[in-house]
């Protein structure tokens, strides 16, 4: 992995932006997956602006959330299309059509769940996928203890996770109890990641992600087994990881050695 580490947030936005649009350069339709949550949105405001400015265009983009909440209407303001609609589809210039959220519209979830992962692959699988990290260390919403060969699925909310979504409904009782997540196989295989994290509340489960041991318990250590996956972070998000030093050392050499 490589662990990228920045000053503050908006560093974090910058460096991540960038590697986005590296990506999206190189492709003539590319497939993005995309986070929800608040790590990645001013990733996405200055895609925003590199939009603006025509440095890069995804108006042949395509993109797959990451997850959604089981029995929240599509249209509630916190739901995962709502949110990805708002803050990528519309801004970033997406075809609506070409932006894919696992919605559960009536089916059954577990078919849902199954198309989902057909749809990606027949899309040729995602480029470049943005994740945030849970203070639990989840990715998308893969709780402690999922499997790390876990395919898009049905999965339940822990309460941590819950508490921390609260935020976002009228009342702590209103955040749904279940939900759909990419599961980690299907996120490993993304040909590129890109976590963001920021502030000390992510400090813990960033340490346990790149330097504890890889386990189900810390959902985020999967990506320990990616050959392309970039963890950027702000110094308070940096704040546990024993390797810090190495990192910096790392990331100012890059350049020279290429
Ligand atoms: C949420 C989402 C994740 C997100 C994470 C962190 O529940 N399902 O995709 O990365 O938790 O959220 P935030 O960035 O708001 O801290």
């Amino acid at each position: 992995m490589e662990v990228v580490i920045m000053a503050d947030s908006h560093g974090v936005d910058v460096v991540a932006a960038s590697r986005v649009a590296d990506i999206v350069a190189t492709k003539d339709s590319p497939v993005l997956g995309v986070a929800t949550g608040s790590s990645p949105q001013g990733l996405y405001r200055q895609l925003q602006g590199m939009v603006g400015a025509r440095e890069i265009a995804f108006s042949d983009a395509t993109a797959f959330a990451l997850d959604e909440y089981v029995g929240l209407p599509e249209s509630h303001p916190a739901s995962y299309a709502s949110v990805v609609a708002e803050t990528v589809t519309q801004p970033l210039g997406f075809a609506a059509e070409n932006v894919h959220v696992p919605l559960v519209r009536g089916d059954p979830p577990d078919k849902v769940a199954a198309r989902y992962d057909t749809a990606i692959a027949r899309a040729g699988g995602v480029d470049l996928q943005v994740l945030g990290i849970g203070a639990n260390g989840h990715i998308g919403f893969n709780e402690p203890t999922s499997s790390l060969a876990s395919r898009t699925r049905v999965k339940t909310l822990s309460a941590q996770t819950r508490h921390d979504n609260a935020r976002f409904f009228a009342s702590p009782e209103d955040v749904p109890t279940h939900c759909i997540t990419q599961g980690l196989a299907t996120i490993l295989e993304a040909r590129s990641i890109v976590l963001v994290a920021s502030g000390a509340a992510k400090a813990a489960a960033v340490a346990a992600a790149v330097e504890g041991p890889l386990t189900a318990m810390v959902p985020a250590s999967v990506l320990q087994t990616h050959p392309d996956a970039t963890i950027i972070v702000d110094e308070q998000a940096a704040s546990r990881l024993q390797l810090a030093e190495y990192y910096r050392y790392t990331y100012q050499h890059k350049h020279i050695v290429q």
